[in-house]
């Protein structure tokens, strides 16, 4: 539930809804909007979180859970939980450092953060300025030298991942933002103007310290050297003919591990998973794609038969609540990605704000475990989960135990 009054400050944040609240005090509407929005009448947006509010305890008492923990293994190296920040674009747009906030917040937690290619951060400075596992995700672009370049940059810069988004062949159609006449870089009307300066303190750091650029698509278009053409050039720049055979190229030419991200169907998981991606992120984008997609959670049980076990599983969308982690996990996922739960805190307040929706979140996972008897995150199992209304606990998922153990527990010390 939402604190009766929007909170202030964050240190009156106590849920990922506070600071929802707080991102929606300080940002002009058509910036909150645009992080908050999902695509056309936003179905899937709102399917994603119910999904999880379908799945109820059912716990497990006189467990000793006073050494609980949720530290374990995540593709192969230590985390502090089973997550990571998923890559979100633009995030400085909301807050000037909002990306290395969320990689420092990530690195004190020890789970990995991935950087968008459409972040307003370089790959460089987040690999030297911000401690920890590193991530990148690029989306695939029609100038093929332009994105393989990006790639030898994560490389060289020592990324340990790189995240390959599956579900973005076209843009989706958000709807708020037209409503908004939010673009990026803004586009200044009447109406967004008063928005703008409805946000003094927002205002006036855009004003004086100028608008925030996709650092890593500098160069993308020889002509763009400008914020405005940079970032109009993004959309009209993704690659529609990207297919098997190029993802096969990419697989081939990054020798680490590769992650794809966006898959919704176990026919498409058990391809990925015989042509050796390392592994798949269960993802509709958070709903800003193709609105009537399947809920994440409901797909995550395909996904996981797909694959058989061979490769691990994340999922994302609609996760809010360390509970919802739980619920992930039980469920057989191997772990979640954090979107818009961590960028809220990010975007309100950069760094303060991140680690405040981090500490939440991991909060809540421990106190979820506890009271579940699960002293550790390998207990989290479909056992513990009954569908709303039902008695029953779910079919036993194609789960975690079928993975290699190095991509799960036991806890790393
Ligand atoms: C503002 C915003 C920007 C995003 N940018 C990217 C991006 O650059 N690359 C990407 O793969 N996914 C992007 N996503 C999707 C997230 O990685 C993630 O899949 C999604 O936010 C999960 O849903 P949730 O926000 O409900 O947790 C973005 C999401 C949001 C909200």
């Amino acid at each position: 539930m939402t604190a009766w009054r929007a909170p202030r400050r964050v240190a009156d944040c106590y849920s990922i809804a506070d600071l929802r609240a707080l991102a929606r005090r300080r940002l002009p509407r058509a910036v909150f909007d645009f992080y908050d929005g999902g695509a056309e009448d936003e179905r899937t947006l709102a399917a994603n979180a119910q999904a999880y509010a379908q799945w109820r305890f059912a716990p497990r008492v006189l467990v000793d859970v006073a050494a609980a923990s949720s530290a374990c293994a995540l593709l192969g190296a230590a985390a502090g939980m089973p997550a990571a920040i998923a890559p979100t674009g633009a995030a400085g747009f909301g807050c000037r450092n909002a990306d290395l906030a969320l990689a420092t917040a990530a690195a004190k937690l020890g789970i990995p953060y991935t950087l968008s290619s459409s972040a307003t951060t370089a790959i460089e400075t987040i690999a030297t300025r911000a401690p920890g596992r590193h991530w990148f995700q690029a989306y695939v672009l029609r100038n093929q030298d332009f994105f393989w370049q990006l790639i030898e940059r994560a490389h060289h810069a020592d990324y340990e991942a790189l995240v390959i988004t599956v579900d973005l062949p076209v843009g989706g159609k958000r709807e708020r933002d037209f409503h908004n006449h939010f673009s990026i870089p803004f586009r200044f009307s009447a109406r967004n103007m008063l928005d703008f300066a409805s946000r003094p303190r927002w205002a006036l750091d855009m004003l004086v310290r100028g608008m925030p650029v996709m650092e890593n698509l500098r160069g993308l278009e020889a002509a763009a050297t400008s914020a405005t053409a940079i970032a109009s050039s993004v959309g009209r720049s993704y690659d529609p003919s990207f297919d098997w055979a190029r993802l096969a190229q990419v697989r081939d030419r990054w020798p680490r591990k590769l992650i794809v991200k966006g898959v919704s169907r176990g026919d498409d998981a058990q391809r990925l998973a015989k042509m050796g991606v390392d592994a798949i992120v269960v993802s509709n984008h958070g709903g800003r794609q193709l609105d009537g997609a399947v809920a994440s959670l409901e797909a995550l049980p395909e996904v996981l038969r797909g694959v058989a076990g061979r490769v691990p599983v994340l999922v994302d969308g609609g996760i809010r609540r360390g509970s919802d982690i739980a619920r992930a996990l039980a469920l057989g996922a191997h772990g979640v990605l954090l979107g818009r739960a961590t960028l809220y805190g990010a975007v309100a307040a950069g760094e303060e704000g991140a680690q405040r929706a981090l500490g939440i979140l991991h909060d809540e996972l421990l106190r979820t475990m506890r009271l579940c008897g699960a002293p550790g995150v390998q207990h989290l199992t479909a056992d513990l989960l009954r569908p709303a209304g039902e008695a029953a606990p779910p079919e036993q998922p194609a789960c975690r135990e079928r993975v290699p153990a190095r991509h799960i527990e036991p806890a790393i010390s």
